[in-house]
């Protein structure tokens, strides 16, 4: 079950739940239509369940955004292809954003 929990004014994480216990969570912030994805995360042994996707469609079809943003490394091809198949698109780089690793940032249109 997933549920949306208000943090502050402009961020909201939603949390992916097996009873009591949190198996993943998602933490955005909307600011003026932007979204930005500031965490996403499943736990070692849940993963490949679909917990994420579950998580990020949910948001996708709850929040009233125009674009959402984020930054993921280069090197993380799971998270990669999981946005990739969200419909994100990359649309630039920062160098050396996470020590040696670059970002790619990545955006969805509505
Ligand atoms: C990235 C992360 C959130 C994915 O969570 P998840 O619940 O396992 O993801 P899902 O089960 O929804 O899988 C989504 C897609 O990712 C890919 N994927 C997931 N686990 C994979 C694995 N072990 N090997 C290869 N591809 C994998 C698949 O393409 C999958 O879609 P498919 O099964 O339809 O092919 C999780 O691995 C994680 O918490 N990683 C550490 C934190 C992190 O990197 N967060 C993202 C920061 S930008």
């Amino acid at each position: 079950m997933i549920e949306k929990e208000r943090l502050s004014e402009t961020d909201s994480i939603y949390n992916y739940y097996d009873g009591d216990k949190i198996l993943g969570y998602l933490e955005i912030r909307l600011v003026d239509g932007v979204l930005d994805i500031m965490n996403l995360f499943v736990n070692e042994d849940s993963r490949n369940k679909k917990i994420a996707t579950s998580l990020m469609n949910e948001m996708i079809e709850k929040e009233d955004y125009n674009k959402i943003m984020l930054e993921v490394n280069e090197n993380n091809s799971i998270a990669l292809k999981l946005y990739t198949k969200l419909g994100f698109k990359e649309i630039s780089m920062r160098d050396r954003y996470y020590g040696d690793d670059n970002a790619i940032i990545m955006e969805k249109v509505k």
